[in-house]
């Protein structure tokens, strides 16, 4: 694992790169001017030192002050373009319209306002006063879209309209640490086996099969995808766990492809077990949002988590541009398998999503 501090960044390169206070992971970028040219520029130039301080801080950046983006939207897709070599477009990829923004494809919106209308998650147990991090007192964890292969590297957070602190905050879970932190025999159990995920909106989910929901008929796009338990990050060659909620993985043949499937079976068990090692509070970073930060998170080797918030008090508005084209060596040459060839409309059930 490459130091990042031995990156050369000074201000005379027009920023900085001061730790992230309160995790073992993850890195602050401070632009000297908040222009969004000017930070566009310090980007371009210096692209490659800061994508060496982002994968060695382990895929976790919080960059300060960008509420500028909301003038200029189109910019916000060309810096997602520094991560990866193609930013999705949410039109192309038949998101329901009122899910992204009026006149950039590329940026999701989240939100609990019209026309998202976006529900909370839920409200959090606490324990001594302290907001809940590990799972399963927390339940929201997962990567982003990874019922998909290949799935999306990086997603980039741009926080606009934010409940108080205390609330809504982002948490990220270091899976490359959880995973070298796991003891050795458990370490070589889990190479090469698979875990099946797919969209929370299918009925699919733990909670679907215990309620006994028949699951939705899906189409050869919308179909569950298996991944590697362990990941092997492209960019630092590093081991990391890739697992999800159980919201967002299988549980009528699944969660682990090869063991006894369902929410009592063995994959459940091992899932849970992962869950709630992954998200031990050594292994998490908590971000407590203030307008203008602009959070960039690797799927490949971290979870994350929003948290509850007042949404009957509170607006929380936040864009979202998810990057891909890097997935590593296990993905080499795939289609997309979300992509449908048969001209298909809508997602199934994407409405309820
Ligand atoms: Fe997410």
């Amino acid at each position: 694992m490459p130091d990042w501090s031995t990156v050369k960044a000074s201000k005379k390169d027009g920023y900085e790169v001061p730790p992230l206070e309160g995790s073992g992971f993850g890195v602050r970028l401070r632009f000297v001017s908040d222009d969004i040219d000017d930070v566009l520029d310090v980007f371009r130039r210096h692209t490659e030192p800061i994508l060496q301080i982002f994968y060695a801080a382990r895929g976790l950046m919080v960059v300060e002050g960008m509420q500028r983006f909301r003038q200029r939207p189109q910019a916000l897709v060309e810096l997602s373009r520094v991560f990866g070599s193609e930013v999705e477009n949410y039109r192309q990829t038949l998101t329901t319209p009122r899910f992204f923004h009026h006149s950039v494809d590329e940026i999701l919106i989240l939100s609990n306002a019209p026309p998202c209308n976006h529900p909370p998650p839920p409200k959090p147990a606490r324990s001594g006063g302290r907001l809940a991090l590990q799972f399963p007192a927390q339940v929201n964890w997962h990567t982003d879209q990874s019922y998909r292969r290949p799935p999306p590297d990086i997603t980039l957070l741009l926080g606009l309209e934010l409940p108080p602190r205390g609330q809504g905050q982002t948490l990220f879970a270091d899976c490359s640490a959880a995973y070298a932190a796991l003891d050795r025999a458990l370490q070589k159990r889990l190479r090469g086996l698979h875990g099946i995920h797919a969209p929370s909106w299918v009925g699919r989910s733990r909670a679907a099969v215990e309620r006994g929901d028949t699951p939705l008929e899906l189409l050869p796009h919308q179909l569950p995808q298996p991944h590697p338990l362990v990941r092997r990050h492209p960019g630092t060659g590093e081991p990391a766990l890739f697992i999800c909620e159980e919201k967002q993985m299988d549980y009528v043949d699944g969660p682990v492809a090869g063991l006894e499937p369902g929410p009592d079976g063995q994959g459940a068990a091992m899932i849970r077990e992962l869950l709630a090692f992954a998200t031990r509070p050594e292994f998490v970073y908590v971000h407590e949002w203030r307008p203008g930060d602009l959070v960039i998170g690797d799927n490949r080797n971290l979870l994350h988590c929003a948290t509850w918030y007042d949404a009957s008090a509170y607006t929380r508005l936040m864009w979202r541009t998810t990057v891909m084209g890097n997935p590593g060596e296990e993905y080499s040459g795939e289609v997309k398998s979300w992509i449908p060839r048969d001209g298909s409309a809508i997602m199934a059930g994407m409405e309820n999503a």
